[in-house]
């Protein structure tokens, strides 16, 4: 498996602007190349109120500040959307991008550190119930952000809905969110069982949020990752823990970013650690060797 650099992964990105990409680039040296163009990741938890809204919204944030553009999708269609923590007005969202009354760009908007927002798609059908039409305005639109966006982060809500399990399949990186509650990690087992054994999803990665110290942290990932293996044959990859601090709740009632507001808070330190990780890590190419672009898992192979 060959490893492309962040700064490959650019430079090819230049080269072709305007375009979709197709399904994979003769580089020089004759061997088909993979080009993630967009980072798209699924922020997900089995049960709700884990922190997945905050943490996609801080994590944009912080990406942000190191020069990374993101945008977060609210793929939630419950409460306390990332319009409000972060005291956003939208009028529109996803639903009316797919009914065609607007533009993708026209329903962005932009939030702190000027991360893009793509408000809540709360009354939005079952995106596995689309019509090919929808499907391919929601392709054309997608294929506008490419040049503009470095990262894609969805807030996929909690659970296994369809919705949720669509959100996931279309992102080639998951990051499951948990707290150390035991009802918190045996749901986050039960989603990575889902996404496993039906879906075919095979790389995970584990925030543990709301934690006192590191090493609560680890004890969480180790509990999680040992019922993985031991049931699911499948490892699990650390990513990193987030510290319980009182300034997220505080931030949350200002409707703010707390890493906005609270550059120094421990729940900031603790994120801007995460965003710095995913920044700077290796892009892989696609396991299989086959270039799915993150489109293409949207709207289904066919487009049907
Ligand atoms: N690290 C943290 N420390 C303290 N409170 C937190 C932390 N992360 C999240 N919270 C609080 O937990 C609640 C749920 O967070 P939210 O991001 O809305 O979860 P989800 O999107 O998973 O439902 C919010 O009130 C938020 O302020
Ligand atoms: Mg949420």
């Amino acid at each position: 498996m060959r490893i492309h650099s962040t700064a490959a992964v650019k430079a090819s990105k230049k080269q072709d602007q305007g375009k979709i990409p197709a399904a994979g680039n003769l580089s020089a040296t004759g061997n088909y190349s993979a080009r993630q163009e967009i980072r798209m990741i699924a922020i997900t938890s089995g049960k709700g109120g884990v922190g997945k809204t905050n943490i996609a919204a801080n994590l944009a944030y912080l990406l942000a500040r190191l020069n990374q553009k993101a945008m977060v999708l609210d793929a939630d269609a419950g409460l306390a959307n990332i319009d409000v923590i972060l005291g956003i007005n939208s009028p529109y969202n996803l639903y009316h991008v797919l009914n065609g009354e607007k533009l993708l760009a026209d329903t962005l908007v932009e939030g702190p550190g000027g991360i893009k927002i793509l408000p809540s798609a709360s009354g939005i059908p079952e995106m596995t119930d689309l019509s090919r039409g929808q499907k391919l305005t929601l392709i054309d639109e997608l294929n506008v952000l490419n040049d503009s966006l470095d990262f894609i982060l969805i807030d996929t809500g909690a659970g296994i809905s369809s919705n949720v399990m669509y959100f996931n399949m279309a992102a080639r990186e998951i990051i499951v969110v948990t707290t150390p509650e035991p009802t918190a990690l045996t749901d986050a087992y039960a989603l990575i069982k889902v996404l496993y054994q039906r879906h075919a999803k095979r790389r995970f990665r584990l925030i543990v949020n709301m934690v006192r110290n590191s090493g609560e942290a680890k004890e969480v990932y180790e509990r999680l990752a040992h019922a993985t293996d031991h049931f699911l044959n499948l490892t699990i990859e650390y990513l990193g823990h987030v510290l319980l601090d009182e300034k997220v709740k505080d931030a949350v009632k200002q409707q703010r970013a707390v890493a906005e507001i609270y550059p120094n808070a421990p729940a900031t330190r603790c994120l801007a650690k995460i965003a710095e990780n995913i920044s700077s890590e290796n892009v892989e190419e696609y396991e299989d060797g086959n270039i799915k672009l993150f489109w293409e898992n949207i709207i289904g192979r066919n487009c049907g």
